[in-house]
């Protein structure tokens, strides 16, 4: 390999390290928010919970799950969470950082429109 481009590769593979973190960054954000999805909303979010049975009731059945539906932005989960929304209780920072929210909504809204 000449001088100049064995010099160069440092950076190249620093650029292209920087360029790796955030897809994997934001997968891991997506599995630590199933997860907690799992451990802090799955008791009304989960199958024949509160919030699966007054969610299906308002909105009709196939909107019930959350984890199934495919219209949840992110910005709205945080906006519900945060504030509550009629039956569903707000979460304060105290109970759920801003962190653990972000992951969780980044869960909700993974892979569908925005
Ligand atoms: C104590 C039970 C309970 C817990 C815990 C809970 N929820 Fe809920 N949630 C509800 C209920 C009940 C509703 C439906 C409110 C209604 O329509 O009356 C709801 C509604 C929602 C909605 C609105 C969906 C829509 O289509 O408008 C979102 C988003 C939501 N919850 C997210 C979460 C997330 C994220 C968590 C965990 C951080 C969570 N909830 C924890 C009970 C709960």
């Amino acid at each position: 390999m000449p001088r100049r481009l064995h010099a160069l590769k440092p950076a190249v593979i620093t650029a292209l390290a920087a360029l790796s973190i955030s897809p994997a960054g934001a997968q891991e954000s997506v599995q630590q928010g199933a997860a907690l999805y799992r451990s802090r909303c799955g008791l009304c979010h989960e199958p024949g919970g509160t919030g699966t049975f007054m969610l299906s009731r308002r909105l009709g059945r196939e909107r019930g799950l959350l984890a199934g539906r495919t219209d949840l932005t992110d910005g709205y989960v945080m906006q519900v969470v945060r504030h509550g929304l009629m039956s569903m209780p707000r979460f304060t920072r105290v109970e759920l950082t801003d962190a653990e929210l972000a992951s969780i909504a980044a869960y909700l809204a993974a892979g569908k429109q925005r």
